[in-house]
């Protein structure tokens, strides 16, 4: 068995993960959501700190795994450095007391494989990455070799939910949030200008600011935020943020092949998003691959699976060469 670690941001997660089977024997996951929406996003140091309380507290519920432990895998990079140093001390810990190598697991690749959880991986797959921190279309031959085929200039989708919902005075994060409000919306209300269209249309690239801009604007210009008016913007928003990932993927696939298309991240739980992919796979026979729901944001159950693929090639890093990265290498 592998047990898994993730605080690479402000979601504390450990699960054990068989080895064999690939069966998830357990996952606990504790977010902080409710004491970073006070500052409206994650406060670094606040979050370094939650996780030094939880880490432990979730890590007393696994002992009964430890004998049968193979290995520690552990979220490395990319994400906050002060609270990834949070997890990878553990691991280091965990190591040293209980005689075991580790694996560093870089969080994009956790996420990757949040597609194959108690499942075998299956590749070459394109994949939609869409989360707080990213915003990329990966063209993924294998864990090793993924080739980036277009990435966000500026803000990434789900930070963009997340900033147009402090703007509109709604909890962080906002993106599940502006999802229910869209439901109840006129998504033609108002009419966004979908990003990088005219001039610079040839670009294979992703941009939230400009439309976040336009979203802030439009709310300035409301004399009366009722809650009718509230549900309009949130449609009219995912509409033309979803109609933009959406014009520049099929941009992308208009002469590559594409078989197997999977989305991931905390924002590939948007079912409208979902919907959008559902119909662009159709139109080119592709199959859409979703995690479930539970794992679609952070959490060390994707760690867990990328950890057996780490750990079936034997990729173990010494104690003194596990370093934590803001950013992927
Ligand atoms: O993958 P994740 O948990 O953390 C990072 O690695 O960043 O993603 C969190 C992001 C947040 O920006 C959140 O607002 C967004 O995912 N998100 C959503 C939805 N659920 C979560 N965005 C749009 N629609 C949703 N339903
Ligand atoms: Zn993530």
């Amino acid at each position: 068995m592998i047990l898994s670690i993730e605080s690479s941001c402000d979601d504390s997660s450990i699960a054990i993960t068989r080895i064999d089977d690939k069966k998830l024997l357990f996952h606990k996951k504790i977010s902080q959501d409710a004491e970073h929406a006070k500052y409206g996003g994650v406060v670094p140091e606040l979050a370094a700190r939650l996780h030094a309380v939880t880490l432990p507290k979730i890590l007393e519920e696994t002992q009964v795994y430890f004998s049968e432990l193979k290995a520690i895998a552990v979220t490395n990079e990319p994400g906050l450095s002060v609270t990834l140093v949070e997890g990878v001390s553990m691991a280091k810990a965990l190591s040293v007391a209980l005689g075991l190598p580790l694996l560093g697991i870089n969080h994009l690749k956790g996420h990757i494989c949040s597609l194959f959880i108690e499942d075998e991986t299956r590749f070459p797959m394109d994949v939609l990455l869409v989360s707080g921190g990213h915003t990329q279309l990966l063209h993924v031959k294998s864990l090793e070799h993924i080739e980036l085929l277009a990435s966000t200039m500026d803000d990434s989708f789900g930070e963009s939910f997340d900033k147009v919902g402090k703007m509109l005075g709604l909890a962080y994060p906002a993106g599940a949030v502006i999802e229910s409000y869209a439901k109840r919306g006129d998504a033609k209300r108002f009419d966004f200008t979908i990003p990088l269209q005219g001039t610079s249309s040839s670009l294979l690239a992703f941009s939230y600011s400009g439309l976040k801009n336009q979203v802030r604007l439009c709310i300035e210009a409301q004399e009366n935020m009722d809650e009718q008016t509230l549900c309009d913007i949130c449609a009219s928003f995912q509409r033309v943020a979803v109609a933009h990932l959406m014009q520049k993927i099929k941009k992308a696939y208009k002469e590559r092949k594409v078989e197997h298309f999977g989305v991931v991240g905390g924002a590939s739980a948007n079912l409208y998003l979902r919907d959008a992919l559902e119909s662009f796979c159709a139109s080119k026979k592709a199959l859409l691959h979703t995690a479930k729901m539970e794992f679609c944001s952070d959490n060390a159950a994707m760690i867990g699976r990328c950890g057996v693929e780490a750990y079936k090639k034997g990729a173990f890093v010494r104690l003194e060469d596990l370093k934590v990265r803001s950013s992927s290498k």
